[in-house]
C-alpha cells in the first residue's frame, strides 16, 4: 500500500522528531550534533503554521507511522527574497529508497506554487549523492558548491546548492 501524504499534526511531532534526531546523529545532512527536543519542534511547527506553509509527512497506511516529512520556510530573511523558498525533506532510515523523498519535493514544488512562490533551493551536503540524485531527477540544477563552510564529525563539509525556478513567475 502507498503512503498517504498529507499535512502534519502536532500529533506527528514525535515522530518527526525521531526521524530528524536519527538524521542528526548518523548524517551530514544536517549540521549540528545537538539533537532537537518536542518543545523546539513544537516552537518550529507553530511558526511553520503561523507563516502558512506547509509541513507534510508520509505516513504509514497500516498505523499511521511517520516515515518522512518535508517543509520550507523564507530562503533569507529580506523582503527581496521573498519569492523564494529553502526545503528540507527526511525519511525515515527504513523506509530510504522507495521512492517516498521523491513524492514529498513534488509536493513541496505544487504546494510552493500554490504560494506563488518562484524558485525552490536545496542546501544538499556534497556527501549525500541520493538527495542530489533525487533532486536532479526532479528537475533542480546545480547552482554551486561552497566548499568547506560547515563542520562536523570532525571534517569539513561542503555544501551544495540546488535551484528549480517553479512555473508560476510570482511578482518581480
Ligand atoms: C535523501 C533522502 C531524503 C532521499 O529520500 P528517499 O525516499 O530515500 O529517496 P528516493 O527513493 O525518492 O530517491 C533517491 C534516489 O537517489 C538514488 N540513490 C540512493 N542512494 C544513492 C547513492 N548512494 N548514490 C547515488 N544515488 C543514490 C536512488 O537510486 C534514487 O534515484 P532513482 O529513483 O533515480 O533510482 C533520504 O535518503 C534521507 O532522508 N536521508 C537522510 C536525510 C537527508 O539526507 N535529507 C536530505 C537533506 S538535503
Amino acid at each position: 500500500m502507498s503512503p498517504i501524504v498529507r499535512d502534519a499534526t502536532e500529533a506527528d511531532l514525535p515522530g518527526i522528531m525521531a526521524i530528524y534526531n536519527e538524521a542528526i546523529r548518523n548524517t551530514s545532512a544536517v549540521y549540528t550534533e545537538q539533537e532537537t527536543t518536542l518543545a523546539d519542534r513544537k516552537t518550529w511547527f507553530a511558526a511553520r503554521t503561523a507563516q502558512g506553509y506547509p509541513v507534510l509527512v508520509a505516513a504509514s497506511p497500516g498505523d499511521g507511522a511517520v516515515l518522512g516529512f518535508a517543509t520550507f520556510g523564507d530562503f533569507r530573511p529580506w523582503p527581496g527574497y521573498r519569492h523564494t523558498v529553502e526545503h528540507s525533506v527526511y525519511i525515515r532510515a527504513d523506509a530510504r529508497g522507495h521512492g517516498l523523498g521523491t513524492v514529498l519535493v513534488e509536493r513541496l514544488l505544487e504546494r510552493a506554487a500554490a504560494l506563488g512562490k518562484h524558485v525552490m533551493v536545496a542546501g544538499i551536503d556534497a556527501a549525500n549523492p541520493a538527495s542530489i540524485r533525487l533532486h536532479e531527477r526532479l528537475g533542480f540544477e546545480r547552482a554551486g558548491t561552497l566548499r568547506e563552510v560547515g563542520t562536523k564529525f570532525g571534517r569539513w563539509l561542503d555544501l551544495v546548492f540546488m535551484q528549480r525556478v517553479l512555473g508560476t513567475p510570482g511578482q518581480a
